[in-house]
């Protein structure tokens, strides 16, 4: 394949709906397709070109939608089929592409295939890792591993005297994708939402889907025991081979896989060259800049660490590769709280979109984020909604931390801060429903909301739709070669990038203290045209300046 080959998936930006919480349609408090269906002129608007949902399927919702048990289907909380197919057809209407999550790494206990496994007879009994336990009486669970969300990764089942296999929740059986009748499930499904129209899928945690022979023990780690015999097998790869070979390549299906502990050697191997079997790839590690492996073990957050991994991963993938770029999306905290500012919201905001959006790669917008929403700061447990979170305060109390403690950790650390409703406007609830909404409604939607950011000229929204209009306009911001600047700097982040012939400058602070920046050799901005700035633009350009809280500029060099 050759060297940045343009694709309609690169040039694409993608927003993700997160369905629960984006637009209650029927007003009974939980966001649904009808919300969507009435939303498509204003996600049309921002400039995107795709939607990437996070699962619709019929769910008993223990982990919202990931525990899927129909995947066939739509979750009646959200609509059916027919007002799927309304919402796909809009959106073509509109030029915008449909994206399906689909969870293949483990089901929901509630699926049939899981309730037919509990006869050793069926054939659905192989679809999932039934095991004997160990100890006397079979109880102890067949090996070691740990559920990253629940506990121990195994749960006993008296009639059958077996454990089945959670790397996730308790509601979420892991799949036996060894098994061949399953992976021609797999492809049937893709096929029907291939074949209703949809563009292409979001594969939730990919490199899971296959487990080493014989379940061996795991290496002992807090709860991550295990993840070597089930991270990034070489028989992933096999699976995703088939996929391609037999549904995505004949019907033409676009894939993003999610890949927590991915590194740039690894994803060369899924997503370039002849044999690839992924279009691009989520990993995690420039989500690392604020905390150790996890957004729940914190550390303060380190602007050398994000400049490092980014300019890797660009680095890396050009040519061949292909970087899929997002700040946010329905598992991690509100990107200003993490790497911007509260107290300079609205500059930290569009710094930061800029920052990454103009980046080489495909852009993904998580709702919500391009009107700068915040984390919540809830005061009980009993207000939290996520297994995530209940394990983690099990965790905790082990650790002798007290409530108190533990809800103010979450408050920053959680993933509900991604999950509280879309603020649409500044009535009761956010604009989001009437009726009592299924989750808190963050109180600042009164300040932060869609009709607030569209009235203003100067909101985060016009802003993100400028950034996406000018990458469309210009593919060094798309197909960019990218150079650091700056490196070693606590503050600033400068990259330039080229691509035929034009050149593109980003600076941007991340610090509310002024800062010394100087144009780096080759650029004079005298020449250059400032094409954003979060501050006022200068009528004239000197090659050093001083910084002004979070600001930003960018330069473009014909
Ligand atoms: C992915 C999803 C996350 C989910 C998990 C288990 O990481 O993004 O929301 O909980 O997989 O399916
Ligand atoms: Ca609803």
């Amino acid at each position: 394949m050759s060297t940045q080959q343009p694709t309609w998936w690169k040039e694409m930006s993608v927003y993700q709906i997160w369905p629960r919480s984006f637009a209650d349609g029927n007003n009974d408090g939980i966001g649904d397709l009808q919300g969507v269906l009435d939303k498509l002129d204003y996600i049309k608007a921002l400039g995107v070109d795709a939607i990437w949902f996070s699962p619709l399927y019929p769910s008993p919702n223990c982990d919202y939608g990931y525990d899927c048990a129909d995947y066939k289907n739509i979750n009646p909380e959200y609509g059916n089929l027919a007002l799927f197919k309304k919402v796909l057809d809009g959106a073509h209407e509109r030029g915008i592409k449909i994206i399906m999550d689909i969870v293949l790494n483990h089901s929901s206990d509630q699926h049939e295939w899981f309730k037919q496994s509990h006869n050793p007879e069926s054939k659905y009994h192989d679809y999932y890792f039934w095991r004997k336990g160990r100890g006397k009486n079979g109880k102890k669970p067949p090996n070691n591993w740990l559920s990253l969300f629940e506990g121990g990764a195994w749960e006993y089942n008296e009639n059958l005297g077996k454990h089945y296999l959670h790397v996730f929740a308790k509601g979420q059986p892991d799949l036996n994708m060894a098994n061949p009748e399953l992976r021609a499930e797999v492809k049937d499904i893709m096929r029907f939402w291939l074949e209703m129209g949809v563009d292409g899928f979001r594969e939730d945690v990919i490199t899971y889907i296959a487990k080493r022979e014989g379940l061996p023990n795991g290496f002992p780690l807090p709860i991550a025991t295990g993840f070597k015999h089930y991270t990034h097998l070489p028989a992933v790869k096999d699976y995703l081979r088939e996929f391609r070979d037999d549904v995505l390549k004949p019907l033409g299906g676009f894939t993003v896989g999610e890949a927590p502990m991915m590194t740039t050697e690894v994803a060369k191997d899924y997503i370039c060259g002849e044999d690839k079997v992924l279009d691009m790839m989520f990993h995690f590690q420039h989500m690392e800049a604020d905390c150790f492996m996890n957004d729940w073990i914190g550390l303060p957050f380190r602007l050398k660490k994000l400049k490092k991994v980014l300019g890797h991963w660009q680095k890396e993938m050009h040519g061949d590769g292909w970087n899929a770029n997002y700040p946010e999306n329905h598992d991690h905290p509100r990107i200003v709280n993490r790497y911007g500012s509260l107290q300079h919201r609205v500059e930290s905001a569009k710094m930061l979109a800029a920052m990454f959006i103009l980046q080489s790669g495909t852009p993904f917008i998580y709702q919500g984020q391009e009107i700068g929403m915040t984390n919540i700061d809830l005061e009980r447990l009993d207000q939290f909604k996520d297994v995530v979170t209940f394990n983690n305060y099990r965790l905790a109390k082990k650790l002798g931390l007290s409530e108190k403690f533990f809800v103010k950790y979450a408050n920053r650390r959680s993933r509900e801060n991604a999950r509280t409703p879309m603020q649409w406007s500044g009535a009761a609830n956010g604009g989001f429903c009437e009726a009592e909404p299924w989750f808190s409604v963050n109180p600042n939607h009164t300040e932060i909301n869609v009709e607030a950011a569209e009235a203003d000229p100067n909101s985060i929204l016009h802003w993100y739709r400028a950034l996406l209009q000018f990458r469309k306009k210009n593919p060094v911001a798309i197909y960019g070669k990218y150079q650091a600047h700056y490196k070693s700097s606590r503050s600033l982040y400068v990259y330039s990038s080229e691509h035929e012939g034009k050149k593109l400058l980003f600076v941007g602070s991340f610090s509310d203290k002024p800062q010394q920046f100087s144009a780096p050799a080759g650029f004079d901005l005298a020449h250059g045209k400032q094409v954003f700035g979060n501050y006022a633009i200068p009528a004239a350009q000197s090659n050093t300046f001083i910084t002004k809280p979070w600001e930003c500029r960018v330069y473009l060099f014909d």
